[in-house]
């Protein structure tokens, strides 16, 4: 028998927790078939965590996450918490520390388009056909989390600051992972600054060509921040894997995956440093959550696409897990349900039905036990 692999499992707020019950059962699927024995352990995170200890992120979850192999979360925040201190906010006050006390600076964004999808997209057909990149986020510095900021006083009135900050080490670590994820890839980085305007983007840029000369497989290419979102809506299959700060990194993965038709497509995986790795040191202790939101407006309606947060899965069974087979097949089954026509409300196009939250997570478990 395998070692066991423990798995926190966030549901969180809104559809958080549609979407993660309806992973579940896929995850289970997948454990099945590949015989990896995984114990999944619920802890609560955001506004129901409010409710329920008065703070997002309570100690308890935060111990159990620091515990195991993979962390799943759903999604966190909404209307009734939107009030609250800006610490206190499940947001803010359970994300980013979660982020920053796990140290997982490495954030992957995958934009990639199913064919069955390509009439979903907000571009042309021709445009977006086959598109797959990668973004590449740093996420435990930069403006995110630089001194000094705050809002204080001075002589002329209010003055809001916030600082973008990076060091070498910081830049080269997830430069490093950029060129790391490329290798896997068709082997082009593109990295995006604001070289041009600003000082920290000076710095980026240098550590970036400084370790280049290791990775001479890769074709690596430097892109001015405002460019590449323009680039991004105009050619978006020249890039393969962009690496970037928290905060471009944050606005340009939004733009990638409005391409691919909906944000209720999309996973993604923050990673550690692998040489710490997870306590049954299988991989880097990750956190694997979609990009979208809690989306109060259809939460509790079973109207949620769950495939953002399966193909979540999907990824830590691979980055976390290092079961690269088991993620394929989830994938492989996400898109056989997609070919056959299933749609949730978010990819539908004229003349197809709709299903609910439930059916969809069904179907891809079946889709996964057929093989
Ligand atoms: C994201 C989100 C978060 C971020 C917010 C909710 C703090 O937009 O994960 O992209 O800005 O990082
Ligand atoms: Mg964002």
């Amino acid at each position: 028998m395998a070692d066991t692999l423990k798995i926190t499992l966030l549901p969180g707020d809104g559809i958080g927790q549609e979407v993660m019950a309806g992973t579940r059962t896929v995850i289970e699927t997948a454990a099945g078939m590949y015989g990896l024995s995984l114990e999944l352990e619920e802890a609560l995170i955001g506004g129901c965590a409010i409710d329920e200890t008065g703070h997002p992120l309570p100690p308890e979850t935060l111990e159990l996450c620091k515990a195991s192999d993979g962390i799943l979360l759903g999604a966190v925040g909404g209307l009734k918490w939107d009030g609250l201190a800006p610490e206190l906010r499940p947001e803010r006050g359970a994300l980013l520390p979660l982020r920053k006390d796990l140290e997982l600076f490495g954030n992957l964004r995958p934009a990639r388009l199913y064919d069955a999808l390509a009439s979903a997209s907000s571009l042309r057909g021709e445009i977006v056909k086959g598109l797959d990149l990668l973004v590449v986020r740093e996420l435990t510095g930069g403006i995110y989390f630089g001194d000094p900021q705050g809002v204080t006083e001075n002589r002329d009135g209010r003055v809001g600051v916030n600082t973008m900050v990076y060091t070498a080490p910081e830049i080269e670590r997830i430069a490093r992972l950029g060129f790391e994820l490329s290798r896997k890839r068709r082997k082009k980085l593109t990295s995006v600054d604001k070289f041009n305007v600003l000082a920290v983007s000076r710095l980026w840029r240098e550590v970036v060509e400084g370790i280049a000369p290791e990775y001479p497989d890769v074709e690596l290419e430097h892109m001015l921040v405002d460019n590449c979102a323009m680039q991004l809506i105009r050619q978006p299959r020249q890039f393969d894997v962009i690496v970037t700060g928290n905060l471009f990194g944050d606005i340009l993965s939004d733009e990638a995956a409005m391409l691919t038709g909906s944000i209720g497509m999309l996973p993604s995986a923050s990673l550690g440093d692998p040489a710490k790795g997870g306590p049954a040191g299988r991989g880097p202790l990750g956190l694997f959550e979609p990009v979208h939101g809690t989306a109060p407006e259809i939460a509790g309606r079973d109207m949620a696409n769950p495939i953002a947060m399966v193909l979540s899965a999907a990824m830590m069974l691979e980055y976390g897990l290092g079961e690269a087979g088991a993620a394929r097949a989830i994938e492989a089954a996400v898109a056989k349900v997609l070919d056959s026509g299933a749609r949730t409300g978010d990819i539908v196009s004229e003349g197809e039905d709709v299903i609910g939250t439930k059916a969809m997570s069904a179907r891809i478990a079946e889709a996964l036990e057929a093989g």
